[in-house]
């Protein structure tokens, strides 16, 4: 079986063939990460634009670099929901219209799931991939529009990509299974009994904790996207500097705007200010020391938050026998290390396996909406029209 992916619901355009037991045949991804560090945030009209320049050359990519054609494509698989309207709008009529033209079945496939599934890729992959290439359009319409095709098509082929091989599949999560889902615009726990079967058991009330990390890294005057700059800049600092409050949510729920709401206070504090003074007037009056001091105690206490969750859900939920983190913040390096050493074996005393994707498929890419669609179509999930498939912003997992 051989399935063409396409993913585009916030600032990535990626396409992926994917074969047999999750076999990466190709994966593209173009981020537009470095035209939003520009902005600070994603510029919603920016990104779909950003998406249609790309993405027929990056599904071409994955076709060349897999060495197949639309002709050995069994099926077609894309991400409908949830998202950017405009960016998942790309897409979605992309894959519609490839799946009519070329007569394939089309897999319509929700963007936590893929998250979930990025845990069946591990293991699978050399390390040349995956082939990302940041900011490959201007992030000047006026200057975008002078791409032609084939320029953007020359800076998409830079790198070069080869097929990999298969490796075994005995260390793949086992069910039942939690799955922690962490990501900009989602944190929840999902419970799965078996394969494309989600039950939500927590889910956050407010901001996601990607969300945090991005609006916290604002305050602290460190660039977009804010996970990795809070990481780098919270490796100088002292995890302990700065006490900030855990949120009291009842149940396995989480709640994450307080904790943006302490750090801003605590700034304040630290730098004298009054309340009122406004989070962008901040940055400028820290001293590098401080900066690092806030985003280490930030840091910690975030990963606590959710390393804490995960244990009480491990406590209602005994006989689970696999724990699997999912969603661009599982490439936290201090998540992996507190979920592998708290969590790893339950305070049952039971021990279960900790799975966290590979880095390169933390974050958005179209190899792990192959995944998802893989195993739906072995679950025997019918396939969806592609006359009506529509997007959806929001949409829970199902
Ligand atoms: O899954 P993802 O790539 O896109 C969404 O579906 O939202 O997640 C993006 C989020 C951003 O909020 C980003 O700041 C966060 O993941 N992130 C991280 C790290 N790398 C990315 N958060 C914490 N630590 C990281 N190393
Ligand atoms: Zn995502």
């Amino acid at each position: 079986m051989k399935i063409l992916a396409i993913e585009s619901s916030c600032d990535e355009t990626a396409a992926a063939v994917i074969g047999d037991d999750c076999e990466i045949l190709s994966n593209v991804v173009v981020s537009q990460v470095d035209i939003f560090a520009a902005y600070g945030g994603v510029i919603p009209e920016v990104a779909a634009r950003s998406h249609l320049e790309v993405i027929l050359p990056v599904i071409h990519k994955a076709l060349k670099d897999a060495v197949l054609t639309k002709d050995d494509i069994d099926y077609i698989a894309v991400t409908h929901t949830p998202g950017l309207l405009g960016s998942l709008l790309i897409g979605t009529l992309t894959a519609r219209m490839l799946a009519i033209l070329w007569d394939k079945p089309l897999y319509a496939v929700h963007h936590l799931k893929s998250h979930i599934y990025a845990n069946w890729l591990n293991a699978r992959v050399e390390d040349n991939a995956l082939s990302v290439q940041h900011g490959c359009v201007s992030p000047h319409l006026k200057n975008r529009r002078k791409h032609s095709p084939s320029s953007q098509a020359t800076i998409l082929h830079k790198k070069s990509l080869s097929s990999v091989s298969v490796s075994s599949q005995s260390d793949l999560p086992e069910f039942p299974l939690l799955a922690l889902v962490v990501s900009g615009g989602h944190t929840q726990i999902i419970y799965m009994k078996k394969h494309n079967k989600f039950e939500i058991i927590g889910t956050t009330r407010d901001d996601a904790v990607g969300e945090c990390f991005d609006k916290v890294a604002k305050i602290l005057g460190l660039p977009y996207p804010g996970g990795p700059s809070i990481a780098e800049c919270a490796k100088a600092g002292d995890v302990n500097k700065y006490r900030l409050p855990h949120p009291k949510v009842g149940g396995l729920d989480f709640s994450f705007s307080g904790l943006k709401t302490a750090v801003l206070r605590a700034v304040q504090k630290e730098l004298g200010v009054p309340i009122n003074t406004p989070s962008y007037e901040l940055a400028g009056k820290l001293a590098e020391q401080q900066r690092a001091d806030f985003a280490a105690s930030f840091q910690e206490t975030a990963c606590e938050i959710l390393a804490e969750k995960l244990e009480m859900a491990l406590e209602a939920h005994m006989g689970v026998k696999s724990l699997v983190v999912a969603g661009g913040v599982s490439a936290n390096k201090v998540l992996r290390e507190k979920a592998l050493k708290r969590l790893s074996v339950g305070s049952d005393g039971i021990s279960r396996k900790v799975y966290f994707p590979e880095l390169k498929f933390a974050g958005d890419n179209a190899a792990m909406v192959g995944a998802a669609a893989y195993y739906e179509i072995l679950s025997g999930v019918e396939p969806t029209d592609p006359y009506v498939l529509n997007i959806a912003p929001r949409q829970e997992i199902a």
